[in-house]
């Protein structure tokens, strides 16, 4: 491993690299030039995607992985069906959320109730559960940790991020204030978003840190920086699957 360089600086230079070579997607870069049915499907896709998620976790707690990780894994998947609370028994599930935000924009339930999963949606569902399969059968803790952060959270964060410069005008003025009616794009911005492996991750409390402390406790070694990265790398493949699907629709 690189002596003169943290193992934490290392990371950080890494992900960010993947994180900008997400945001130079076509599709990411023109999102407010999409016109609005071009959007609306990209959002309708999308969800079929976030649906998965918690499948994608199924299989990470399964595989062999430290006892700590899994409690870990189990609270953020449990989060996507929040604990009642005094004022709602039967709170809404992150899904509910995302359709009460997809009407917001304008995209009717009539349309949502018809949205199929497109070839290629169906394709990057079945990649993004596959490899989680493969990790856990190479009983590889840090691909599938690394995986699972990048692909379900880090890189989430930074999808809603650039879908946000679109429709905060809708949602929000800006920010989490009293105006701000999101319940689903928001929420997941603030609690997935990542942060640097150099700074100290304790003090974060997002998804990205949480599962970002077990990784950095893991990767030891080069040939285990080379796991994270090969890991990363796969979630980036699977992202530009996903979006390349939009891509014609940018004239
Ligand atoms: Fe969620
Ligand atoms: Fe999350």
């Amino acid at each position: 491993m690189n002596s003169l360089k943290t193992l934490s600086t290392q990371l950080d230079e890494i992900e960010l690299a993947n994180i900008d070579k997400l945001k130079e997607h076509p599709v990411i870069q023109n999102i407010t030039k999409l016109d609005t049915d071009q959007f609306n499907s990209v959002l309708l896709q999308r969800r079929f995607v976030s649906h998965a998620i918690t499948n994608l976790y199924d299989f990470a707690i399964d595989s062999n992985i430290s006892r700590d990780c899994k409690l870990i894994l189990r609270r953020i998947q449990r989060e996507e069906y929040p604990e009642p609370t005094g004022n709602e028994k039967y709170p809404p599930s992150h899904r509910e959320d995302l359709v009460h935000d997809l009407q917001l924009i304008g995209i009717s339930l009539d349309q949502i109730l018809q949205s199929r999963p497109s070839k290629t949606t169906k394709a990057c569902v079945d990649y993004m559960l596959n490899k989680m399969l493969d990790y856990g059968s190479e009983n590889s803790a840090i691909k599938t940790i690394s995986y699972i952060r990048f692909a379900g959270e880090v890189i989430v964060a930074e999808e809603y991020k650039a879908l946000w410069s679109r429709i905060s005008k809708i949602l929000s003025d800006s920010g989490y204030n009293p105006k701000n009616i999101s319940r689903f794009f928001w929420p997941h911005i603030i609690h997935d978003s990542r942060s640097s492996f150099s700074s100290e991750m304790k003090k974060s409390k997002t998804h990205s840190s949480y599962l970002g402390f077990f990784l950095s406790r893991l990767i030891n070694s080069d040939s285990d920086l080379g796991l994270f990265i090969s890991a990363e790398d796969d979630a980036l493949r699977l992202k530009r699957l996903f979006y390349d699907q939009f891509i014609t629709k940018l004239a």
